[in-house]
């Protein structure tokens, strides 16, 4: 049942009739389950305790039997206590019981069976503590309850670092689950922890907090965590589309490197290094919007990350723990570009003439002015092209402008502007990217001013202004090129190693 490391992976299956339950364990279990939580009061029948012989008899996998009263539908104190007797009788592997009903009822006529009891209780109110969460254990073990379990409420990524102490040192068995999107990493790490149980939801049943069960098993591969795992992640808001964890995890295992790199939903990035200050916390990409001020949280900045004014990524220096930031979109976004331009140029000529950039010299007409926009005038820049800015904000295309001696125009302006001949057109805006995958920062007749056109955004893998600009004919260098790029570069940063190129430009390729 449970991975080497005694992970066990449990969905919770919320389903209103007997069919329907007896379907999602059998879909649980080919999605890589170990157990499902059979979740009674989700159940509209007329007699719960008769639907659970049925289920228990047709299960597939162990089980937790619980029923909330908080969830139930119409079934009351009662109900609850016959179903959780029976799922006793019956031997199933864990019972769980709300922790009010546990105070209330003799537990003594719950033990005695096979089945284990699980004590479960709300923790709601705010960003919770150590303490108030250790005296929450320590009342809920009082019922002598087998393991504990509690639900917790967050607002931030930060609420959830005492989550963390609390079932590193619990005594008893405890599955803490903070509920909603900033939860996730409460699951994701819980192995590292100490966590007695993690969470995943069902393929076409996405739960807020918690992590798909195919996810579990293909990306995260929980069942290769323990204590000393190293904990790496992409700070970003919104973060969901991010595609490190399918590129850094099974990279990290190709490589028998012992880390895990998992999404992280970050308000305030200043807060989340000042809970996060832990040796665990080894490394980190930075995405929308917290480069720039990620400059602010590192203790060392590498001098093109500095002059870029823009951070992506941030290494925890084993040696004293101080954080050194780095900018790896720079050289990935511009060495795309050149290396497309040089590859056109064999095809061309059958050889491409001269040492110096194919950008030197040429017009670089640059959409964006936020962290990616920033490395990219300073890359094409220092490569001798001329860089020209249109950015929504025009105060801070002026800005970036200046600093790399070029010129700003209003945003308005873009449809109608004309470049030099072999000017190169660079999106660095989040225009066009998911789920505004229709949208494009310029006309597609406008495109054919150009002789490249390159786009960082890469989900989608082809924008609608790369589609457009190879209608127009116009060379297109996509955002997974710079993605991957960056990617290599990042993990030799985090792992101190090589990155293994070949394996992970198949994954992309497989995968984007
Ligand atoms: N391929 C890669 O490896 C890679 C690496 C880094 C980034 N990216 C992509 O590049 C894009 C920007 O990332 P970033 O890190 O630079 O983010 P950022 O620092 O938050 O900057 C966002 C930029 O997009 C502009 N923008 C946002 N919404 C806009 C809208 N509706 N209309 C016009 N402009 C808009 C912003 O303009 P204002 O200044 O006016 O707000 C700003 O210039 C994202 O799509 C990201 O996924 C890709």
């Amino acid at each position: 049942m449970a991975a080497k490391n005694g992970v066990v992976v449990c969905t919770p299956l919320e389903c209103e009739s007997l069919e329907e339950m007896v379907t999602s364990m059998e879909k649980a279990k080919e999605e890589g389950a170990d157990m499902v939580e059979l979740c009674m009061a989700s159940m509209a029948v007329p007699c719960h305790s008769q639907a659970l012989d049925e289920i228990i008899k047709r299960r597939n996998l162990p089980a937790i039997v619980s029923f909330r009263l908080k969830s139930s539908k119409g079934g009351c104190n009662n109900t609850c206590l016959k179903v959780l007797k029976r799922a006793v009788e019956l031997n199933v592997e864990f019972v769980e019981m709300d922790y009010e009903v546990a105070c209330k009822v003799n537990m003594a006529e719950y033990f005695g069976s096979n089945s284990r009891i699980i004590v479960s209780n709300d923790v709601n109110g705010g960003k919770p503590s150590v303490e108030k969460l250790a005296d929450l254990i320590a009342c809920m073990q009082a019922t002598r309850a087998d393991v504990i379990k509690l639900d917790i409420c967050v607002d931030y990524i930060t609420d959830l670092a005492p989550i963390f102490t609390v079932l590193t040192h619990c005594q008893v068995p405890l599955i803490a689950m903070a509920v909603g999107s900033k939860g996730l990493i409460s699951q994701l790490l819980a192995p590292k922890f100490g966590g007695f149980l993690v969470y995943g939801s069902l393929g076409g049943k996405p739960v807020p907090g918690l992590p798909s069960l195919l996810s579990l098993r293909q990306i995260y591969r929980l069942e290769y965590m323990n204590a000393d795992t190293k904990v790496f992640g992409v700070i970003s808001n919104p973060v969901a589309h991010s595609k490190g964890p399918i590129l850094h995890n099974p990279a990290f295992r190709h490589m028998g490197y012992n880390g895990i790199y998992v999404p992280m939903l970050v308000d305030d990035i200043e807060e989340f290094f000042e809970t996060y200050s832990g040796s665990d916390f080894a490394g980190f990409s930075v995405g929308i919007p917290h480069k720039e001020a990620a400059v602010r949280c590192c203790d060392e900045v590498h001098p093109l990350a500095k002059s870029i004014g823009a951070v992506n990524t941030i290494v925890r220096r084993p040696m004293d723990g101080k954080l050194i930031g780095y900018n790896t979109d720079c050289e990935a976004s511009i060495s795309a570009i050149e290396d497309a331009l040089r590859e056109r140029e064999v095809s061309r000529n059958g050889t491409s003439h001269g040492t110096s950039s194919p950008i030197s010299g040429r017009s670089f007409v640059l959409i964006g002015a936020g962290g990616a926009g920033r490395a990219m005038a300073f890359g094409a820049k220092y490569k001798g092209a001329r860089i020209v800015i249109f950015n929504r904000n025009y105060e801070r295309a002026k800005a970036l402008a200046n600093a790399v001696s070029g010129e700003a125009f209003p945003y308005e302006t873009l449809e109608k502007f004309r470049p030099e001949t072999g000017a190169i057109l660079a999106n660095s805006s989040a225009v066009g990217m998911k789920p505004n995958s229709d949208q494009s920062p310029v006309s597609k007749e406008a495109l054919r001013a150009y002789d490249l056109v390159f786009d960082a955004v890469y989900t989608p893998r082809i924008t609608r202004l790369l589609k457009e600009a190879a209608e127009v004919g116009v060379t297109a260098v996509s955002g997974v090129e710079m993605f991957v790029r960056q990617a290599l570069c990042q993990f030799r940063l985090f792992t101190g190693g090589l990155a293994p190129e070949d394996f992970m430009r198949k994954l992309v390729i497989e995968q984007f």
